[in-house]
């Protein structure tokens, strides 16, 4: 079946940096791009047969929260996100379907 995206997943890893003494936090400080490899790596062990991408973006305006991630098409934000919770993403979201909620961001209006 065709698509019209070119990805059917796309993974956006924050790594910006701001230097020291920046008023707001940096996601690209620790991990860093280590993260970025690490997503790229658990995508390529599971063989996926799906068009899908992980790349390194800039700022989310979520600095606060990070490293953050964000996972197209369904535009699910991820905070706080480390080396070890790679491969429950990529298992549970990116495979099967499942948003891993103990990282997830909110934004629910109140
Ligand atoms: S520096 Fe990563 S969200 Fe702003």
């Amino acid at each position: 079946m065709e698509s019209p995206l070119k990805y059917e997943k796309h993974i956006f890893i924050c790594t910006n940096q701001r230097g020291e003494n920046a008023p707001r936090p940096s996601c690209g400080e620790h991990p860093g791009i280590e993260l970025v490899k690490a997503f790229k790596k658990a995508i390529n062990d599971k063989k996926l047969n799906i068009p899908i991408r992980a790349q390194k973006a800039g700022c989310l305006d979520l600095c606060e929260q990070g490293p953050t991630v964000a996972v197209y098409p369904e535009g699910v934000f991820y905070g706080n996100v480390q080396l070890e919770d790679v491969q429950e993403i990529v298992d549970e979201h990116i495979t099967n379907g499942q948003v891993v909620e103990r990282l997830r961001l909110r934004f629910d209006k109140v």
